[in-house]
């Protein structure tokens, strides 16, 4: 019937138009379109200059009952922006471009969506290139555009203001606002359910945080996706993507945030969160258990033990026993019911199981048994379950709405949870007695996949492993040819990405004869200079270079200077010519953190420490996996922090380790200067890894909690008082010997005594608490066993607070213990005129440093190196 009307209706506007070619660009008032006025253009009434967008009244998915003023991006098909998505209408239903505005109207006149009243008249309609579908007036000023309100997409060139938000939408053909929503806070992206948010862009392990600011709106471009602090002032976290000319960020229906770049009518997904599609509040509807999540869209749905699916509503699991029923929202009439404590029981879900909101939710009470969690529960119509952590005592509720359960893969999440029910005429101690018998129904068993699903349309769901690849970003990519011209003209050959080449007249001027030494390191000395346009430098002079070739020397800094990141010193310059080889770098004001943490300067206030702390670490985490080169610092020290302004920490002399060949006589120096900061794979025959870098920042940090060194260079005047202290201010060094400060450090911890730890000139103004999520963080980050240690995004959410704090491992600590046997004898031999260098270097026998693939650091180290006389 309906098909016969739109034939018949077809038929008499195709023939009763002359034309129905849509126009381009511009139209005028006075104009109106209906789906079937244009209906063998799809719809179609207006087309961007070059038709790489277009806007019609269309019917997506084909249905024939709403039809929405869409933008679509031509080639893909792909809608960008509706105008009436809540409000949709028939075929005949119209557009009408009029003085006032656009105006949607059913066939009956019925008003269902026009543009806000508007400041003049309209004059035109504009559709322009890059998508945005414009009110212009007499003077072609902007009165009104779609860009401003963004449904569920936006693209490039559009951005998303603090306090705009995306709804999904419901699905494929109806666009209409759905359940879930994409919403800016000041220093995140989150998406919510409910209220509920179920997931954070700075927990993505492609996002990077780059500075606090507050967040003032969210923008994508060919190479990536930005939060920008105020009028783009700075990055706030960016997501590196691959070059792309046209792309969307759109939050699915599905719930998921997904990025695609488009090319003519492919499209590839360069993003998604979350990437467990199990992490999707709703995704196996009320109470279904979601499993395999991180494998595909859609996950396995089965319903957990005890439970199975309703027979009113396919999306809903209920207890198998039907005596209980699952609570009633608060606003049912029959609500009462809900507080009535004896008719309230709990049906224990399996064992590793969770609840998407426990991990972004404090729980409502920590140190209760869980009676007391489930009576707070029970007594709060709007609670429907709790999840009650046992080794803690803490009890999370899950309120509002009902979603669906996340199956862990691991046996154990810590976390049982409880589904409050309704008990029948008969109650029986439904809930624990029974749980022996759900279990038998393990999911795997009834793989029941619960009907909507059946009907979905498959995205083209990458497996997460191609698209973690294909979403790394291509950063100064370079064909490196092994050609060997050792002392290859640089003219003869251009590599890409090369920063800025300096003679070295110029470079000598700017130093004003390398006058001002700033600094040095492992590499050679820094001076200070100055650029003909009055910018400060800083320029590096290497003496004791691996690499002899020009060739491989400007591939290695073409690779260092594309490498950006607000917490990374910038690399502005380079200099190879005859024998010279100098860096220049961006210039900063403050020099290194060892001056400021271990000078006489003014103390670093704790909040200071914090900023300090949390910029190295998101330098670290972007070289280690925010560049297409991975990048392994090697030489993590205070004395490679540099600080600028009010305590912007950036990480310096990255890279510069593949600078080095085995024989280099800098080695030892370099050793010798860092081996505080040495983790013991050095020593052994085992990988050096990112995990290295790991080591080294979590001495680096406690150095940062205490103030002073970990363990001081001796200095012939035999100053000790640095590392004899015991914290707390003690003065009494030289009789209580020598404290090697990590093992005080996980004694402290043991002991829970963390304000021992903090720099007594801080003179209690930070708290122990403070102190002790810097203590976890730093003791979890030198554990002996490498794999034992987070990585350094990890590490970011622990500081950040948006991952919970590691628990330090005794067993892999222990080592501390003997580090600090040798420390105290090794200062005793010190003291009789015996060498120091013993110390943590227990070696004795060669060793070769297992290298994997180009994460090469110093490549070969023996013990003659490493302990050999000076
Ligand atoms: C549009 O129509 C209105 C009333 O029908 C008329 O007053 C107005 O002049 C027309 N505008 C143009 C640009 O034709
Ligand atoms: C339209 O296409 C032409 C030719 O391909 C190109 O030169 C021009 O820049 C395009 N215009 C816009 C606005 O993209
Ligand atoms: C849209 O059309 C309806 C009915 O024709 C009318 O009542 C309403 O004022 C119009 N709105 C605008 C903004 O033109
Ligand atoms: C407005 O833009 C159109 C198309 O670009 C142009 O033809 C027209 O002259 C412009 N009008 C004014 C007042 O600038
Ligand atoms: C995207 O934006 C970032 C940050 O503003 C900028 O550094 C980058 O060059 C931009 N990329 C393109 C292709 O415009
Ligand atoms: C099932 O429940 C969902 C969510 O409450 C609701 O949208 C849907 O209409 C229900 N379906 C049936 C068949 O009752
Ligand atoms: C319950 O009622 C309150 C206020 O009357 C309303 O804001 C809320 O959305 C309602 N909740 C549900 C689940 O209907
Ligand atoms: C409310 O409770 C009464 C009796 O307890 C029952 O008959 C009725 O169906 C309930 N209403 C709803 C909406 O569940
Ligand atoms: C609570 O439950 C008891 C026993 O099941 C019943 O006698 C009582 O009427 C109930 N009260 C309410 C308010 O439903
Ligand atoms: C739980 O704790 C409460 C208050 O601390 C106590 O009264 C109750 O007996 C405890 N219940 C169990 C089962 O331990
Ligand atoms: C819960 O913790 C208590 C003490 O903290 C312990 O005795 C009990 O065995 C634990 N129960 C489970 C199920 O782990």
């Amino acid at each position: 019937m309906g098909s016969l009307i739109f034939f018949l209706a077809f038929v008499s506007f195709h023939s009763a138009l002359v034309t129905c070619a849509p126009f381009t660009e511009f139209l005028y008032p006075n104009f109106t379109a209906s789906f079937l006025q244009f209906v063998d253009r799809g719809g179609t009434f207006l087309l961007s200059r070059n038709e790489t967008f277009r806007a019609a009244i269309f019917n997506p998915g084909a249905q024939q009952t709403r039809f929405y003023l869409c933008v679509i991006h031509s080639d893909s098909n792909t809608i960008i922006w509706s105008a009436n998505r809540n409000a949709p209408v028939s075929n005949s239903g119209k557009m009408m471009l009029t003085s006032r505005g656009i105006n949607i109207t059913e066939l009956d006149g019925d008003s269902k969506w026009s543009t806000p009243s508007l400041q003049s008249l309209v004059s035109a309609l504009q559709l322009n290139e890059a998508g945005n579908l414009v009110l212009l007036d007499q003077s072609n000023a902007t009165l009104w555009e779609s860009y401003r309100y963004p449904t569920d997409t936006i693209v490039i060139g559009q951005v998303l203001p603090f306090g705009t938000t995306l709804y999904s939408a419901v699905s494929s053909d109806d666009l209409s606002s759905g359940d879930y929503s994409l919403a800016l806070t000041a220093s995140n992206a989150i998406l919510q359910w409910q209220d509920m948010t179920y997931w954070k862009l700075s927990m993505d392990t492609g996002a990077f945080t780059n500075s606090n600011y507050a967040v003032d709106y969210m923008a994508i471009n060919g190479t990536g996706l930005y939060l920008f602090s105020h009028k783009g002032s700075a990055i706030v976290i960016q997501v590196n993507l691959p070059p792309s000319g046209f792309r969307t960020a759109k939050l699915d229906y599905t719930g998921q945030f997904s990025i695609r770049s488009f090319s003519g009518a492919d499209q590839k997904q360069d993003f998604v969160g979350p990437d467990d599609s199990c992490r999707i509040p709703y995704v196996c509807g009320r109470l279904g258990l979601c499993s395999n999540g991180a494998r595909a869209y859609p996950p396995q749905c089965t319903c957990p033990s005890n439970f199975h699916v309703s027979l009113q509503n396919t999306t809903y699991c209920v207890p198998i026993d039907n005596s209980y029923s699952l609570p009633l929202s608060c606003n049912s009439t029959n609500s009462s019911i809900n507080l009535n404590f004896s008719t309230v029981s709990y049906v224990r879900l399996g064992y590793g199981v969770d609840y998407f909101s426990n991990d972004f939710n404090m729980p409502a009470k920590y140190g209760v048994n869980l009676s007391v969690c489930q009576d707070l529960c029970s007594g709060d119509c709007a609670c429907f379950g709790v999840f009650y952590e046992n080794s803690s005592g803490s009890c999370y509720v899950l309120e509002n709405e009902v979603g669906s359960i996340m199956y862990l893969n691991i046996p154990d999440s810590g976390r049982l949870g409880y589904i409050k029910t309704l008990v029948g005429p008969s109650p029986k101690n439904y809930g624990d007695n029974k749980d022996s018998n759900g279990q038998t129904l393990g999911f795997p068993v009834v793989a029941l996949v619960l009907l909507p699903f059946t009907g979905l349309v498959i995205l083209i769901v990458l497996g997460s492993v191609l698209w973690r690849r294909s979403r790394l970003p291509r950063m100064g990519k370079i064909k490196t040819s092994h050609s060997n011209s050792p002392s290859g003209d640089l003219e003869a050959f251009s590599i890409p990405g090369l920063p800025v080449r300096f003679e070295h007249e110029e470079l000598e001027a700017a130093t004003e004869n390398f006058k001002t030494q700033i600094g040095s390191g492992g590499f050679g000395a820094v001076y200070k200079g100055m650029l003909p346009d009055k910018i400060l430098v800083a320029v590096k002079k290497i003496n004791n270079l691996g690499i002899q070739g020009k060739k491989d020397f400007c591939t290695e800094i073409a690779i260092i200077g594309n490498i950006h990141h607000i917490n990374l010193v910038k690399l502005k310059g380079y200099c190879a010519q005859g024998r010279h080889r100098l860096l220049v770098y961006e210039y900063m004001n403050r020099g290194s953190l060892d001056r400021s943490l271990f000078g006489n300067g003014p103390v670093l206030e704790w909040q200071e420490r914090v900023e300090i702390a949390l910029g190295a670490v998101r330098g670290l985490a972007y070289l280690h996996s925010g560049c297409e080169h991975k990048i392994i610092h090697c030489d993590v020290k205070p004395e490679n922090i540099l600080l600028h302004n009010q305590f912007q920490a950036k990480l310096s002399d990255f890279g510069l380790s593949k600078l080095l060949t085995p024989e280099q006589s800098s080695l030892f120096t370099t050793m010798r200067g860092t081996r505080g900061y040495l983790a013991p794979e050095w020593l052994t025959n085992s990988a050096i890894s990112d995990k290295t870098d790991v080591y080294s920042f979590g001495m680096v940090l406690l150095e940062i909690v205490s103030g002073r060194k970990n363990c001081p260079l001796r200095s012939r005047s035999h100053s000790l008082d640095d590392c004899s202290s015991s914290g707390g201010g003690s003065s009494t060094s030289s009789t209580q010997g020598l404290v090697y400060f990590p093992l005080f450090a996980l004694e402290m911890h043991e002991q829970g005594r963390y304000l021992e730890l903090a720099d007594p000139r801080l003179e209690g103004r930070v708290t122990s608490e403070e102190v002790k999520k810097f203590v976890c963080v730093a003791l979890c980050c030198v554990h002996e066993d490498p794999a034992l240690r987070p990585n350094m995004v990890s590490v970011v959410g622990m500081l950040e607070g948006d991952l919970p704090l590691c628990e330090p491992r005794v067993e892999s600590l222990n080592f501390l213990r003997f580090y600090g046997l040798r420390f105290a004898e090794a200062s005793t031999i010190e003291e009789a005129g015996g060498n120091s260098d013993v110390l943590h270097l227990q070696a004795n026998t060669p060793h070769t440093s297992t290298m994997t693939g180009s994460h090469t650091c110093f490549s070969y180290i023996s013990s003659q190196q490493i302990s050999g006389p000076r």
